[in-house]
């Protein structure tokens, strides 16, 4: 028996649209070759960005892009990045691989990205090998709309207006590549960095503490306890989660993989929401207010590297099962909205589950990519009340929920619902009680495959992608919907 009772009369919390963000580092092939071509490239580009990335993100409304890392952030010095190209320094990307960077995509490539985007930027700051005094000078660099040295230099590089940012990181990791450091030693740095990141004319930045991976929970107890102020001196406004379906063992493959493996993904995927009800926990103990909001600014499932690529560049082919890992993971973002400010998959395109991916000319979407297609109506809709009774999905001895599913409104406007059959093998019906609305009308869309490990290749780029879906259909106070195995499904209910 599976069965759907929605409140569409009863709105929960906002699910922002930044739960929909991204994250593009320094690192393989995101940046160079998936963002940035170059002026005087053939394949087709604005100022060096490429168009039909640009495009496809646009068709997903993203809402925010996190850069430049990651682990390359605290290596990263943002003055390697301004003035003539010719004339920046080439450095080495000591996390990912020693390639040599030329720097050729600086601060002012970043920020036109996100303009052509539409995006708002979330820049990651420099804790692990940078200085207070650098972060001080990059933010005023960028946000001083006054008669500084600094501020005219960006003039003097092509921007006079002050640019706009609301999100800004301070460090990335910490614990490990960010410089290794005990909670303890981060917080007190933490504590004296963001003295520095100023808010200059109107400009509001929002401050990001780098938290911890995802069962640590004891880096939120320290910066909880040792940064935040209730109602206080606005020392820290967020903090950020790391979680990834970690499945690097060799034995693991982006495309080659049984239903053990299928089931293991999606079981680690699902365990996100212990440990974020975890963090969730201890935020509420010092911060009942919920002035803090939780930042899961890296996300995503990570496998062995494909073969013959540069193990170091962590390019990833992505299937039907990245689809499921995204459609649960965006509905337990939802169930947390209300603590939940921003998340950011990692990463955008050609590293780990990407959205797109890139090779020389061609680019295809993923079917994570259609996931955040299919589910873009959530971004600043309001979470309604759902209950969900539902049968397992077993394997050896071992089961998981069957069903996943989120709905939400914006206003008195259609419902949507988002649904997930995790079960690989069996179709399921479900019944869906609508209280609070008549409905009159239910059209929706659906991403499956005949098999778990479909995926788009360049020379098959369609092979998974969003049709209609004829599945649900109206009766009594609410639907009935026969939904297919490993599938994910859309339905618009009015
Ligand atoms: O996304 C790849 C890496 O994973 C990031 O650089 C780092 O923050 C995390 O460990």
């Amino acid at each position: 028996m599976n069965r759907i009772v929605i409140n569409a009369d009863q709105g929960q919390a906002t699910i922002s649209r930044h739960l929909y963000g991204h994250f593009a580092e320094h690192l393989g092939r995101c940046i160079y070759d998936g963002a940035w071509v170059g002026e005087g490239s053939p394949i087709p580009n604005t100022r060096g960005i490429r168009s039909d990335v640009v495009e496809a993100l646009r068709k997903v409304a993203i809402p925010n892009l996190r850069w430049p890392g990651g682990c390359f952030a605290d290596a990263y010095h943002w003055r390697d990045g301004i003035g003539p190209k010719a004339q920046r320094p080439r450095t080495v990307n000591i996390h990912w691989g020693n390639v040599v960077e030329d720097n050729s995509f600086g601060i002012h490539e970043f920020m036109d990205l996100c303009e052509q985007l539409g995006c708002e930027p979330y820049i990651c700051g420099n804790v692990g090998s940078g200085t207070p005094q650098e972060m001080l000078d990059w933010i005023e660099y960028m946000t001083f709309p006054g008669d500084s040295s600094l501020a005219n230099l960006r003039r003097a590089n092509g921007h006079p207006e002050p640019w706009k940012i609301k999100f800004w990181g301070i460090g990335n990791e910490n614990w490990g590549c960010g410089g290794f450091m005990r909670p303890e030693y981060y917080a007190d740095l933490y504590r004296r960095f963001q003295i520095y990141v100023r808010n200059y004319g109107d400009n509001q930045i929002t401050k990001i503490a780098s938290g911890m991976g995802g069962p640590f929970i004891y880096g939120t107890e320290v910066l909880m306890r040792d940064v935040y102020k209730p109602g206080g001196r606005n020392a820290i406004n967020a903090l950020s989660l790391h979680y990834y379906v970690y499945l690097r063992e060799t034995d693991f493959s982006a495309t080659r993989f049984g239903e053990d493996q299928w089931f293991t993904t999606l079981q680690k995927t699902l365990e996100i929401d212990d440990y974020i009800k975890e963090h969730i926990a201890i935020m509420d103990y010092y911060d009942p207010a919920k002035e803090v909001g939780l930042i899961v600014d890296e996300w995503g499932a990570w496998y062995p590297p494909e073969p013959g690529t540069n193990p170091a560049f962590l390019y990833q082919q992505n299937t039907l099962r990245d689809a499921l890992v995204a459609g649960l993971t965006l509905h337990v973002f939802h169930e947390h909205a209300d603590r939940i400010m921003m998340a950011n998959l990692a990463q955008t395109i050609n590293v780990l589950q990407a959205m797109v991916l890139t090779e020389g000319e061609r680019m295809l979407l993923t079917p994570t990519y259609h996931v955040f297609d299919l589910f873009q109506g959530h971004q600043d809709a309001t979470r309604l009340a759902l209950h969900l009774d539902c049968e397992r999905y077993s394997l050896g001895g071992k089961s998981l929920p069957g069903i996943s599913a989120s709905a939400s409104r914006k206003g008195a406007g259609p419902v949507l619902l988002t649904l997930c059959n995790l079960n690989p093998n069996t179709d399921v019906d479900l019944t869906c009680e609508l209280r609070g609305m008549a409905a009159s009308s239910v059209s929706g869309r659906i991403l499956t495959a005949d098999q778990m490990t479909a995926h788009n290749t360049f020379d098959n780029p369609n092979a998974v992608h969003p049709v209609a879906f004829e599945g649900a259909r109206l009766g009594g106070n609410g639907l009935s919907i026969r939904m297919p195995a490993k599938s994910v499904v859309a339905l618009t209910i009015q």
